[in-house]
């Protein structure tokens, strides 16, 4: 093999799998890593993941009290494949004391804070194959006789920076805040993604309006926190359809996230993998969970019957600038979409919950992304085993949890098929043998990680 460059470990004994991010994605495949019960391809697969923040973090930013999950606690890291799993949500409940308590509590979409704290929980049980605080940089193929034999991982971390050598990488860096085009983030112009972590920030200065701008779950979710945390403070909620609309969950519509689907979609032309989303953009895009719009509502209509009206919701409006008010504070001008009216709204804070967009590996990948097929529109081509394809002179993996919306469909950037996607994922990866007598790179991890039962 090529050597690696600067940097790189003094043994360069690849690991089996490199996971670049440790959220519910890649928490899901040391899981299933950890479930399949080796040995596999030669020897019980080796695994290390590189995550950025300081310790498992999922959306902290939005970990708002009240808020619920969007799925059933039973779509967690394991159950959909392994009922019995010592990782699943049931487990959890009965190590923390509270099983009983939830079954009266005849909840089936948890908050996100006891969910969180689910997640936490699991991700405690891999700390011995996570490196914390550690962000990839950089990746870089390694070959040998013109095959593609592994790849040299490039990060940063507590240590500096340091190259890891594997054979097959599962990228699932998560979705990317995004604000419209031509707004800037400031020290008053958020992004929903960080609300909580910039709230502290305004809270002694008493702030007095808000505006919350987007149509979605975490657009009503900020406006409806705003509202009860700040009781002195005016919220705008700039929204461009007429009112809220709820998400789609009734039964036949919420097929859409099985696993058989991803099967549907994979195997279905282009035309009908648009009629996919055209039909059921209403059970995830810019919908809001009904009991959360209803709670708006009434906020809003007792605030009317008292008179004294903090909750204003903009429909049919956009903000058309962003800019500075003469006090410094964000100042946005609103569009009234059906007589173009503008109006200008001076504000606190503005919070733009404009969604996300989705994973793009392509950054990080470098010289990879070179290696990488794509199709007709120039996406990249992906197996149905989230491979990507690389062609036959690439025998390392290179695996996407994410940014596969275009060929696995709606389900690819959420949780509802954590468990088994990251099982279709171990299984693709242990058709693989590692070349005989090659060592694993680190025998303690080998075996804390993979030999549990
Ligand atoms: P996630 O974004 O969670 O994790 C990616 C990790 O990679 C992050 O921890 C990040 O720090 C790390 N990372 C990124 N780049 C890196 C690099 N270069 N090096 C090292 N680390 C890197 N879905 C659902 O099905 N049900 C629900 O209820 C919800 N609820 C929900 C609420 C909110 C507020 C949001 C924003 C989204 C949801 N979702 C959801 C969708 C959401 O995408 C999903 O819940 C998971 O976060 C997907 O998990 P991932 O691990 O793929 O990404």
């Amino acid at each position: 093999m090529d050597e690696a460059s600067a940097g790189a470990d003094p043994n360069p004994a690849p690991y089996d799998v490199i996971g670049v991010g440790f959220g519910p994605s890649n928490l899901a495949l040391a899981v299933a890593l950890a479930e399949h019960g080796g040995p596999l391809g030669g020897g019980p697969l080796n695994a290390l993941f590189l995550e950025r923040r300081p310790s498992f973090g999922w959306h902290p930013g939005m970990l708002i009290e009240d808020a619920t999950m969007q799925v059933s606690f039973l779509k967690d890291l394991a159950t959909m494949r392994n009922p019995v799993s010592r990782y699943g949500f049931l487990t959890y409940l009965h190590e923390r004391g509270r099983l009983v308590d939830f079954i009266n509590h005849k909840e089936f979409f948890p908050s996100r804070v006891e969910f969180h704290d689910y997640l936490e929980w699991a991700a405690a049980q891999f700390t011995d194959l996570v490196e914390y605080r550690t962000e990839a940089l950089a990746v870089r193929p390694v070959t040998r006789d013109g095959e593609v034999l592994a790849f040299d991982v490039v990060s940063r971390g507590p240590e500096g920076e340091r190259v890891r050598r594997t054979r097959n990488l599962v990228v699932a860096s998560g979705l990317v805040p995004l604000l419209p085009a031509g707004v800037e983030r400031s020290e008053r112009v958020w992004h929903s993604a960080e609300l909580l972590e910039r709230l502290p920030e305004v809270e002694g200065t008493g702030p007095r309006s808000f505006a919350v701008i987007g149509a979605g779950q975490s657009a009503a979710e900020v406006a409806a926190h705003l509202h009860g945390r700040f009781p002195r403070a005016e919220v705008h909620a700039v929204v461009p359809r007429y009112g809220y609309s709820p998400a789609d969950d009734s039964p036949f519509a919420n097929r859409i996230f099985d696993p058989d689907a991803v099967d549907a979609y994979f195997g279905a032309a282009p035309a009908v993998k648009e009629k996919f989303f055209e039909y059921h953009a209403n059970t995830n895009y810019s919908v809001v969970d009904l009991d959360v719009i209803n709670d708006l509502y009434r906020r809003a209509y007792q605030e009317s019957v008292r008179g004294e009206r903090r909750l204003n919701v903009l429909n049919m409006s956009r903000v058309t600038a962003t800019g500075q008010g003469p006090d410094g504070r964000p100042r946005l001008e609103v569009e009234y979409l059906p007589d173009g009216r503008r109006t200008r709204l001076d504000v606190d804070v503005a919070v733009f919950a404009t969604g996300y967009r989705q994973m793009d590996p392509v950054p990080l990948l470098g010289p990879v992304a070179a290696l990488c097929e794509r199709d007709a529109a120039g996406l990249l081509r992906v197996g149905r085993d989230y491979r990507v394809d690389t062609g036959p002179d690439t025998r390392a993996g290179l695996y996407l949890q994410g940014g596969t919306e275009h060929t696995h469909g709606i389900s690819s950037s959420l949780l509802s098929n954590l468990a088994i996607r990251a099982w279709e994922i171990v299984e693709s990866i242990a058709a693989a043998p590692r070349p005989a007598g090659e060592a694993a790179p680190d025998e303690s991890i080998r075996s804390s990680a993979y030999v549990r039962s």
